[in-house]
């Protein structure tokens, strides 16, 4: 293989930063690697499989936990803020939809940086990817685990805090979460066609979750809750709509699965549309009922929200547990296709010779990455038993806002360097979808804390410091040039 070595003779570093890997290669490289007989993954998804990864890996902790943190912040008006989040989605989901259609990768984000920026800003979307998916993983992993607890509770059975919490959180391990990881790893190894088929199911039943839900809340709906719509003014509905921003993460994550796509360029643009638009009007929905079955002041932080309020109107224990199990479904359905996506993140980063060939080793037998799936996993599993959930979401925010910002700038590039590309979707309003897709993403990125920023510098510290002794070493774009 080619990037087994190392690279003798290196380019100057800044000339090595703005290479770029040609378009042609990247299509042609994975156009040949998933062929029949080929050595890599097998093209087995379909626009509904796709459409279901995208869903998979967003609908989740953020409706099902973070709803109740953003009420208190925005009052009965939280749909609005809904709508201005999902709109700033939208914009970049545009981009995605249109990179998606002219770089059918396996890589998202970073394969689009890769051919349009250059390696550097690549290398630095492909670390921002990480906080993403990786990091993510194991944020809503934890975020199930309190889900776990919360239906053993209702038999009296919850979990010992020691090994149901993580260190610092009056516990020695989080197990619920890291067991919830292993398992979705376990179910990613035999192949993408199995994964996605166990994905698409537990989508249909988040989905019918959140449907059940607005028909229980809106048998107890009162309009005089909406009065006043916006106590706290537009300042609280747009705080609202950045920390519902992490509601709508991983609507991407149809772009991880490029290489496993029967007809990529036709089917990614439609399955990126189709679920952001499916999902902002779930949201909405969701957030007008909750707030329409139960006053805006009795939402309180910490809460498993959308179950109280079904308990509350139904009177049924059972009905509870039997939510909080199926919210379990629901969130390890997001560990499960975010976890995909990061191991084919690594696929094309390894190929390129970024990280380590073991972590885009493609099994002869399953046509999957099994060992980078089974070290992400275990790596995952382990943050998730003990880090606290808490710094992570916003970690997670930061990196994916500054992903999505450089995928509309790699629209505008490609837009203007390569006006003559095959593109099977293209974003409505050139320029400025793509500006205001960028401009949304650096405003809800400063409105993040100074602790954020101060572990987003820390973490791309620590990216740097990998590029320069592994990435710069073993480029294979290097080695060629
Ligand atoms: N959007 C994902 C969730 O809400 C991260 O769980």
């Amino acid at each position: 293989m080619p990037h087994e070595s190392r690279v003798t003779s290196r380019p100057p570093l800044i000339a090595q930063l703005k290479a770029r890997k040609p378009l042609e290669a990247y299509v042609a490289e994975s156009e040949a690697s998933s062929a029949d007989g080929g050595p890599g993954m097998r093209r087995t998804l379909g626009v509904w499989h796709l459409t279901a990864i995208s869903i998979g890996a967003t609908l989740g902790t953020g409706i099902l936990v973070v709803l109740g943190t953003a009420v208190p912040l925005a009052g009965p008006a939280v749909w609005i803020s809904f709508v201005l989040a999902g709109v700033a989605a939208l914009l970049s989901a545009l981009s995605y939809a249109e990179m998606a259609g002219s770089v059918p990768v396996s890589g998202s984000s970073y394969s689009y940086a890769y051919a349009t920026l250059g390696e550097g800003i690549a290398w630095v979307c492909g670390w921002c990817l990480v906080l993403e998916y990786a990091v993510s993983v194991a944020a809503v992993a934890v975020g199930a685990g309190q889900y776990v607890n919360e239906a053993l509770d209702a038999f009296g059975l919850a979990l010992p805090a020691a090994i149901a919490e993580p260190p610092g959180a009056g516990g020695v391990l989080n197990l619920p979460a890291a067991v919830l990881v292993l398992l979705a790893t376990l179910v990613l190894v035999p192949g993408a066609r199995e994964s996605a088929w166990v994905n698409t199911l537990l989508v249909v039943v988040k989905v019918a979750l959140l449907v059940f839900f607005v028909a229980v809340a809106f048998t107890a709906f009162s309009i005089g809750n909406f009065e006043p719509l916006a106590p706290m003014g537009a300042a609280g509905v747009s705080a609202a709509a950045s920390r519902l921003f992490f509601s709508y993460i991983g609507f991407d994550a149809a772009s991880t699965a490029g290489e496993e796509a029967r007809d990529p360029k036709r089917d990614l643009p439609r399955a990126i549309i189709a679920s952001i638009v499916i999902i902002t009007v779930l949201y909405i929905l969701v957030a007008v009922a909750a707030v329409g079955a139960r006053p805006w002041t009795t939402f309180t932080d910490g809460e498993a929200t959308l179950v109280t309020i079904v308990a509350d109107i139904t009177g049924q224990p059972w009905v509870a547990f039997v939510f909080a199990v199926t919210a379990v479904a629901a969130i390890a359905s997001v560990v499960l296709t975010v976890l995909y996506g990061q191991t084919r993140i690594f696929v094309s980063m390894a190929r390129d010779g970024l990280v380590p060939r073991v972590l885009g080793r493609i099994s002869t037998r399953t046509r999957t990455p099994v060992a980078g799936t089974l070290i992400v996993g275990g790596v995952v599993a382990a943050a998730a038993a003990v880090v606290p959930l808490g710094a992570l979401a916003d970690a997670t925010s930061i990196g994916t806002l500054f992903a999505f910002a450089l995928v509309n700038v790699s629209v505008i590039w490609l837009r203007r360097n390569r006006p003559e590309l095959e593109r099977t979707y293209k974003v409505p309003l050139y320029p400025l979808t793509p500006l205001l897709g960028c401009a949304f993403c650096v405003l809800l990125m400063v409105t993040l804390g100074w602790v954020t920023w101060a572990a987003f510098a820390v973490w791309m510290v620590v990216g740097t410091a990998v590029y320069l002794g592994y990435g710069r070493r073993h480029s294979v774009l290097a080695r060629a040039s």
